[in-house]
């Protein structure tokens, strides 16, 4: 492979799953450059302060922190990720929050979710599905988790403009946002609302997705 072509491979790799010093960089990255999507999810969730909260693929964090500060001293935030280089430094940083019971941080998949059925009042999940290769599996995972009534907020990058970043070509898997809104649906869950963060064609998109209330999903 031609060194760019490594370098592009290497940079998808590391946002699909950081490793290493290079992974902790990478995850200071994100949280600069998804910092306005990132509070724009937090903000979509409109949940009690004492809610019970997710980040799923919480990559550098701020999601974490944001979700800390909704719901309060008497709420509780889960956070779920691959990457055991993110999991560290995430134990780290907010060490006295998961002290105090405040958070909790588990390294799985979104499609194998620790977190029990119906126990989650509002979840987010932001630049992940691009590393994801089931949908339905993960997004299935996502409602199992939520009470009826809880919120499901999912970030994603205007596909144009995704396709257009050179290194998507080297492992992302960029979907049109209807199949995302179709497999929500297909997951049992109802899209209630589809926000752009920014105005113009690249804005990104934040779909804002609920369980159906009094409809526990099984499992
Ligand atoms: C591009 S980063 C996004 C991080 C953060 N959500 C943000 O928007 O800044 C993707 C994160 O999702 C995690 N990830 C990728 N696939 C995952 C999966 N199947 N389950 C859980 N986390 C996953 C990666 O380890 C990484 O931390």
């Amino acid at each position: 492979m031609d060194p760019r072509g490594w370098a592009l491979t290497a940079m998808a790799s590391q946002l699909g799953h950081p490793r290493g010093l290079p992974g902790r960089v990478v995850g200071r990255m994100l949280n600069r450059g998804n910092r306005s999507a990132i509070g724009a999810a937090v903000a979509a969730l409109s949940v009690p302060r004492d809610a019970v909260l997710a980040d799923l693929g919480f990559g550098g964090g701020l999601g974490l922190a944001l979700l800390l500060r909704r719901v309060g001293t008497t709420g509780q935030v889960h956070g779920v990720d691959i990457s055991t280089t993110m999991l560290a430094a995430a134990t780290r940083r907010y060490r006295h929050s998961i002290g105090t019971g405040r958070l909790a941080l588990h390294l799985a998949p979104i499609e194998r979710l620790p977190l029990p059925t119906s126990s989650i009042d509002g979840a987010i999940t932001l630049n992940t599905l691009y590393f994801i290769n089931d949908l339905t599996e993960a997004l299935s995972e996502c409602a199992r988790i939520l009470k009826p009534g809880g919120r499901l907020v999912v970030g994603l990058g205007d596909p144009v403009a995704m396709s257009r970043m050179p290194f998507t070509a080297h492992g992302f898997r960029i979907r049109p946002v209807g199949d995302v809104i179709g497999a929500l649906r297909r997951c049992t869950l109802d899209v209630d609302e589809h926000r752009r963060v920014g105005s113009d064609s690249n804005a990104y998109h934040l779909l804002v997705a609920s369980a159906p209330p009094g409809a526990g999903v099984g499992g």
